[in-house]
């Protein structure tokens, strides 16, 4: 597969030309490891296009990567997939509209909804044991959604979440086409799906539009993101969206790893990811003798370490001890993430560091609160340009929460903006830590 991107790059760079245009740093090559880079990272000259109006060497390379997750059309994102959730809601939203949406979404979701001031109508999940994070949300659960917001613009969902469950997408959609409403998917965590033996990507399985945090699980620098459409509708609206949130001068360093990961995934990667998924299932068959592995999409390693006598907190201490740095703990869980590029001696490492972890006999009871639906005083839009103040936790019971706090990861927010703290909300913040939340005045 060709590289439009890089290869005009790379062929600029190595004229060695005279640079009267930005960034700053000329691509000049300095002592720093990271200046190596910088010839390569140039702004729209002649020939490099635009990704808010692409029609020449990013419009190529965004069609090889389209063609490539099976979508309709596929946009680059230099700023996440905070930027394409943005996009897919401004592109079938009007402000002021009602979106279905499960509660145990992402900060970037709430955010959209403040920008473009949405309505969320919430989806409460099957919360997994212990977490406040992940957990299932259903196709009922959804029409029974839809059936209370009346008229939604769109259905928005994440899956995989945090801990890797996987939700039952071709089932919402289906219930989605049924009363003629677009499903977006959140799937920051899952642009390898498209390349498992079995394709389970949200485009293939129904939905209308989703991110991919590209960046996440695939061979491309921080930042670097799609966003999938599954036919025509909504393409028009797409690059505006984005051009409405994003910065005018995305990064051609984050663009050219976009680019050149079209090629790995159309050669290597399923090779790769089939040898990934049998190492890490190997990993999870062994550690489940003794550890309490959770159900997660292939590329996560999920343990429920409480059945352990640990906080996910200890057990990501422990493995930091040894020079393992999990993605993500917390009271009651810890995750770790693969790919293709790490090492065979990973796993062992991992292996041989939680099989020797000191294990006290006794088995910690999970906390039994959970996000429950809390009562709303006002859209989060209101809250949070209304008048405000800082509080500690201890004083917020039945004050209005106007900006609202998380912990990152996961994002996910305890109260929403417009929410009015109660007794269980506060044992949650406490969970994480949090000691002063920001409330209406
Ligand atoms: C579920 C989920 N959605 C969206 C995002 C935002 O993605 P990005 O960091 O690519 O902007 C994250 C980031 O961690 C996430 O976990």
């Amino acid at each position: 597969m060709n590289t439009p991107i890089y290869d005009f790059v790379k062929a600029y760079a190595e004229k060695n030309g005279v640079r009267g245009h930005m960034p700053g740093h000329k691509g000049a090559v300095g002592k720093d490891v990271i200046s190596a880079v910088y010839p390569y990272d140039i702004t729209e000259i002649g020939g490099a296009d635009a990704l808010f109006e692409a029609e020449g060497i990013i419009a190529e390379s965004e069609r090889n990567c389209a063609k490539l997750f099976g979508a309709y059309s596929t946009a680059y994102s230099a700023g996440g997939s905070t930027l394409c959730i943005e996009a897919m809601l401004a592109a079938v939203c009007r402000s002021g509209d009602k979106v279905v949406a499960a509660r145990n979404s992402h900060k970037a979701f709430l955010n959209s909804c403040i920008l473009l001031g949405l309505e969320p109508e919430w989806v409460y999940p099957e919360f997994e044991k212990g977490s406040v994070i992940a957990g299932k949300i259903t196709p009922k659960a959804i029409e029974d959604g839809i059936k209370r917001a009346g008229n939604p613009a769109c259905v928005y969902i994440t899956s995989p979440d945090y801990l890797g469950n996987i939700a039952d997408v071709k089932g919402i959609a289906e219930v989605c086409g049924r009363y003629g409403i677009p499903l977006l998917v959140d799937n920051a965590h899952g642009a390898h799906l498209a390349f498992l033996e079995e394709n389970i990507h949200p485009i293939k399985l129904g939905a209308a539009m989703c991110c991919d945090s590209a960046h996440k699980t695939l061979p491309v620098l921080t930042g670097g993101a799609y966003l999938h459409t599954a036919d025509e509708k909504y393409v028009g609206k797409i690059k505006g969206a984005m051009s409405l949130f994003g910065s005018s001068s995305p990064s051609y360093l984050i663009m050219q790893s976009l680019d050149l990961c079209n090629r790995y995934l159309a050669e290597e990667f399923p090779d790769d990811l089939k040898n990934t998924v049998k190492k890490v299932t190997e990993l999870k068959n062994k550690l489940g003798q003794v550890w309490t592995v959770c159900n997660s999409e292939p590329l996560k390693l999920s343990l429920y370490t409480l059945n352990c006598g640990r906080t996910g907190y200890e057990v990501s201490e422990y493995l930091r001890s040894r020079e393992i740095e999990a993605e993500y703990a917390d009271g009651t869980h810890v995750m770790l993430m693969f790919s293709p590029f790490n090492k065979d001696t990973d796993y062992d490492r991992i292996y041989d560091a939680l099989s020797s972890m000191p294990m006290p006999r006794i088995r910690l009871e999970p906390p039994c609160f959970k996000l429950v639906p809390l009562k709303r005083a006002m859209l989060p839009r209101e809250a949070w340009f209304a008048e405000s103040e800082t509080v500690s936790v201890d004083e917020c019971e039945g004050r209005i929460c106007s900006k609202a706090r998380t912990v990152c990861p996961p994002c996910v927010p305890v109260a929403v903006g417009g929410e009015i703290f109660d007794k269980e909300s506060i044992k949650i913040l406490k969970m994480y830590s949090i000691s002063e939340v920001n409330v209406v005045k």
